[in-house]
């Protein structure tokens, strides 16, 4: 485990069928932006490759519901998702793509070393499901069924997305082709299996232990729990895996005898790494095998969780099988990003994607970052996370506008405003002495949590570094000073200071927000950060130089961020309302889940509740309490108290003279030490706030309801 020479860098490569929305950004892209960026400022050599899986299932079938062809699907989605990427500020050296002739070759060349090596592969003959109708084998999604481990009645022929289970087609309860939508009959085909099973034993070694080939390759603890865990489960029962499927969009299979078959899409997509490095060197004067059959490189693989499985064990077996391969390091698997509450469903509406996001939010100021930080901020590294519009408003305006924008443009503001904006020299400069070291340790602090793929916690870092410039120029106050004593050289002092915190934080903040650092550097009036200027910030703690010399002219203030929540424009606050809207339009055109009809009651058991009309008369929150309101409730006869969950959704005030259904015979029991003596009906909305249930018009107390 030496000091890597270079570091090969991959993002999953999302399939070419649709646009990316704002969960697979979080997912694999933006935290490989980060650190990738944060390697290149600390002057790395590296490659950071990703590009559009562009065959298997997931194309032919959106293809087909379009009603074109797959080669039409594959461009417009290639296009449309690098475009989105590179306006985010997503930084991949290369955006490729699997349809590609290098990565044609490169993938049979693959499958042909393994193949030749006689003992990774088994050729086997069985049955498998065939649509008579389409005259076609049933491959993975072609074929829907009940997952027999949890019974979700739309599994996959290849995945449960319910339960996450790795099935295979004949395994479906029930199962059906998408084609025909007809029960599919059974029919004998070849194909190739890979013996993952044969590669148990090291890959236990290897995960376990962190142990290659009697050396240390890694250190295990460095890996997220959650994707060791996983790799864990898959370890004791690992079976030869299929290869090739029966379907005529794909990469061929090259071995005679094979026609009208090609490699499964999970076979060729991880080579896709391989063949983006190959024509990244090509096209950059490099050699690719520097940064994949060398052991002085590095492999880190960024993913969703959902692909756990193929770049910790599968793809890492294909490599070591193939032998001249090195294996990744660290798989710094994501979990899952919901938004406002649920998954992202595109049928449903429910979400946004990248250039969907790009275009409604075109005239909010510094969008690109905005998004970058609330992502980062909530990023689901090791538990699903949830994006909500109110919480991107609190980031952005009180974060983003508060701390890092108010402390650089007073920096500006007043350095223009004192010094016609030319960089003051310091003398006798104790005040750096403290406000700078301290900068030094969060800089540190914030550089080791990159190196361990914390990203949640550096951002926040970066956040403590804008504070202690507003701390340090809230104790000093200048403009106190300034007042009656213009030529202070307290306030130079401060001034000089200042600007080297904002000439540290243009460089820091460069991989979570480069949109931000550009336009920093343009108010310093310096070029844009540079690879290996980090390093050079660094060894400046270690000369106590200045990184921004006396006598500099900085540029003229600009605002970095635009207040959401701004009084005079409130235009993008009303953005962010319009979003919320359109969500609660969504919910309020949902049709009420159906919840299964309870067992049959005899007309006995009916009329053994007793159900009134009333009036409630006094309503109070009960203490300590969120849900429960106390309620009186006249029913004609007598006066009842009633607890009811109520409180969330209806303000007791409201209540008072509300017409009301109870049930009146129910046993009475006790609630926070109020006796409840019945119950009033509700029904809940697809809010899913609690509604009551009254007479339309005005009834009179006590009536029974039959
Ligand atoms: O889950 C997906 O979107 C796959 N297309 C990811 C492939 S990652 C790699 F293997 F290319
Ligand atoms: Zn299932």
């Amino acid at each position: 485990m030496s000091t890597p020479k270079r570091y090969t860098v991959t993002s999953a490569l999302p399939y070419a069928n649709g646009a990316l929305h704002l969960g697979h950004l979080a997912g694999a892209y933006l935290p490989a932006d980060i650190f990738v960026r944060y390697l290149r400022l600390k002057g790395k050599d590296v490659v950071w490759v990703c590009g559009s899986d562009e065959h298997g299932a997931a194309i032919t079938i959106r293809a087909k519901k379009e009603g074109i062809a797959p080669q039409a699907i594959i461009d417009k989605y290639h296009a449309l998702n690098k475009q989105s990427f590179e306006d985010l500020g997503i930084s991949f050296d290369i955006y490729h793509r699997t349809s590609a002739e290098l990565h044609h070759q490169t993938a049979q060349d693959f499958f042909k070393h393994l193949y030749e090596k006689g003992d990774e592969f088994i050729e086997e003959t069985n049955d498998q499901y065939y649509d008579e109708e389409f005259n076609q084998f049933l491959a993975d999604r072609y074929i829907v069924g009940t997952c027999p481990k949890c019974s979700h009645p739309e599994a996959y022929g290849d995945q449960c997305e319910n339960c996450g289970s790795d099935l295979s087609p004949t395994e479906l309860i029930n199962p059906k082709s998408t084609l025909s939508k007809k029960t599919p009959v059974l029919r004998s085909t070849t194909h190739w299996y890979f013996k993952l099973d044969k590669h148990t034993e090291w890959m236990k070694e290897w995960i376990e232990n962190g142990q290659l080939n009697g050396e240390q390759h890694h250190d295990p603890k460095a890996w997220k729990n959650h994707v060791l865990g996983q790799c864990l489960s898959w370890l004791n029962d690992l079976r030869p895996r299929a290869i090739t499927r029966d379907l005529d969009w794909g990469i061929k299979v090259p071995v005679e005898g094979a026609e009208g078959k090609v490699l499964y899409v999970w076979f060729d997509a991880p080579i896709g790494y391989i063949s983006a490095t190959k024509q990244w060197a090509a096209d950059n004067g490099k050699d690719w095998k520097d940064y994949w059959q060398s052991d002085d490189a590095e492999l880190i693989h960024f993913i969703g969780k959902d692909n756990i499985v193929f770049h910790c064990i599968v793809f890492p077996a294909m490599l070591k099988a193939h032998g001249d391969y090195i294996l990744p390091t660290n798989v710094p698997a994501n979990q899952f990003l919901n938004f406002e509450g649920r998954k992202f469903s595109k049928s449903k509406g429910w979400g946004i994607e990248m250039h969907q996001y790009l275009e409604e939010f075109k005239d909010f100021p510094n969008k690109e970052d905005a998004l970058r930080y609330t992502l980062i901020r909530n990023m689901p590294e090791t538990k699903d996370a949830d994006f909500k519009w109110d919480e991107f408003t609190e980031f952005h305006d009180n974060e983003l506008v508060a701390n890092l924008g108010n402390f650089i443009n007073r920096v500006i503001v007043l350095t223009n405003k004192y010094y016609d904006g030319v960089v003051p020299e310091a003398i006798d400069n104790e005040t750096a002495a403290t406000a700078l070291t301290s900068v030094k340790t969060v800089i540190e602090e914030l550089c080791s949590e990159l190196d361990k793929y914390n990203f949640r916690n550096a951002i926040l870092k970066l956040m403590e570094l804008s504070s202690i410039g507003n701390t340090y120029l809230q104790d000093v106050s200048p403009w106190k000073i300034w007042k009656t004593e213009p030529d202070s050289q307290v306030v130079k002092n401060c001034i000089h200071n200042c600007i080297q915190i904002v000439g540290f934080l243009s460089v820091v903040c460069e991989p979570f927000l480069p949109f931000s650092s550009e336009k920093i550097r343009s108010l310093l009036n310096l070029p844009k950060v540079e690879n290996g200027d980090l390093t050079k910030v660094l060894d400046l703690f270690q000369t106590q130089q200045s990184l921004i010399p006396a006598g500099h002219q900085i540029g003229e203030p600009a605002l970095l961020f635009a207040k959401i929540n701004d009084r005079k424009d409130t235009s993008r606050k009303e953005l962010i309302e319009q979003q919320k809207a359109n969500l609660q339009a969504i919910l309020d055109a949902e049709v009420p889940a159906h919840e299964p009809v309870k067992d049959t009651a005899s007309f006995e058991d009916f009329t053994k509740l007793d159900i009134r009309t009333g009036t409630i008369i006094e309503a109070e929150k009960i203490k300590k309490t969120k849900k429960l309101l106390k309620l009186t409730i006249d029913i004609g006869f007598e006066n009842r108290t009633i607890v009811s969950g109520l409180a969330e959704h209806y303000k007791p005030e409201d209540l008072v003279g509300q017409e009301v259904v109870l049930l009146v015979n129910l046993a009475p029991r006790k609630l926070k030490g109020v006796e409840s003596q019945g119950m009033v009906l509700t029904a809940e909305n697809t809010k899913g706030e609690l509604c009551l249930i009254s007479p339309k018009e005005v009834f009179g107390n006590g009536f029974v309801v039959k």
